[in-house]
């Protein structure tokens, strides 16, 4: 039957046209599945007679047979070519050159941070922190900058944009660690409520700034250390005492010259600004400013609930980056966020 040689043609036709195994099996089923061609050829054998049908029966099983053959030769065609698209798809270049084994370090201003926290955890002060995104109330108000103060003007600071898009109000990135004198007064008044005497405070902050500032000694993002020392009996010279040893360890510097500076800052009275100088080295008498401080503003201690009659204390708010640039002699601050391995392998 040239019928039979028809349908086994258009089979091998119809399993080469199957692009995937889902494909291939539907055309399979054209043939010989239940209601297949082949099957109902197959069928229709009953109405023969005994030797037309077993004429036929032995056609019909050839291409029957013949099908089957184009069906398994197109399907581990198909699982070829898929092998071969996923063993391209996760081919390795074993010529490639080895990555190695990076070893990360720490960033220089990490170094002075933890510097700066050990010498100072060394003569009794506690390492605290605080929120980057801060409560105006804490960055300012508290702190003895009242609303109309120009510390507050949208050229400092970052203020943060509500859903609407508009201003958030309360809220921005904090232009100082000083808020965080503010929220460790807070916590330790409130923990030692109802005491005859409030134990003393002696803590440090480092932690990261912002203001809208930006050149090589400025960047928009840079760090502090916060200071602060409340007690009953703190005074002026406790806190030259404190920073003159300080700067002297941190630069292992015996002959390193320290001197204080009036300024102003709304939340301390006295202020000074401190500058150091080297007596050595290439920067050898050359003074450079590395912090603000002064004693806590009584407004301060009162805003935060503690007795300014029976307490008080300094504070102090210096420049790790600054000092970084000093200590290892840097001179472009942006070096140190631009994230460049060449200048970073250095301090590894
Ligand atoms: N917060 C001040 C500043 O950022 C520095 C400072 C801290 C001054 C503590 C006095 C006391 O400029």
């Amino acid at each position: 039957m040239e019928n039979l040689d028809q349908m086994v043609a258009q089979a091998q036709t119809d399993f080469a046209a199957a692009a995937d195994a889902a494909a291939l099996e539907q055309a399979k089923a054209r043939y010989l599945g239940k209601s297949g061609s082949v099957t109902a050829e197959l069928k229709s054998l009953g109405k023969l007679d005994p030797d037309a049908r077993r004429e036929a029966g032995a056609r019909i099983n050839q291409a029957k047979g013949r099908i089957e053959q184009a069906l398994e030769a197109r399907r581990s065609a198909l699982k070829e070519a898929q092998l071969a698209t996923q063993l391209a798809a996760e081919a390795l270049d074993v010529t490639l050159p080895a990555r190695g084994a990076g070893q990360g370090g720490l960033h220089p201003v990490s170094r002075t941070l933890e510097r700066i926290e050990a010498l100072f955890r060394s003569i009794g002060f506690e390492v605290a922190d605080g929120p980057e995104i801060e409560a105006d109330f804490q960055n300012f108000t508290a702190l003895n900058t009242p609303e109309d103060h120009p510390a507050r003007s949208m050229h400092d600071t970052f203020y943060l944009q509500d859903e609407s898009g508009g201003v958030a109000p309360g809220v921005l990135l904090r232009t100082h660690t000083s808020p965080i004198q503010v929220r460790y007064m807070q916590a330790h008044v409130a923990l030692h409520a109802g005491a005859e005497t409030m134990p003393e405070i002696r803590v440090i902050a480092p932690g990261r700034v912002y203001r809208v500032d930006s050149d090589a000694t400025h960047s928009p993002m840079f760090h502090q250390v916060e200071g602060l020392w409340v007690g009953q009996n703190v005074s002026f010279a406790d806190l030259k005492g404190v920073i003159a040893d300080f700067l002297r360890r941190f630069f292992e510097s015996d002959d390193l010259q320290v001197r204080f500076r009036p300024s102003f800052f709304p939340f301390t009275e006295p202020s000074a600004e401190i500058d150091m100088a080297f007596m050595s080295g290439a920067l050898k008498g050359r003074w450079l400013e590395i912090a603000g401080c002064g004693m806590v503003h009584p407004n301060v201690l009162r805003q935060v609930g503690i007795d300014a009659e029976k307490y008080l204390g300094f504070a102090f708010g210096m420049g790790p980056d600054r000092l970084t640039m000093l200590r290892y002699g840097i001179n472009d601050l942006r070096l140190f966020y631009d994230g460049d391995l060449r200048f970073l392998r250095q301090f590894a």
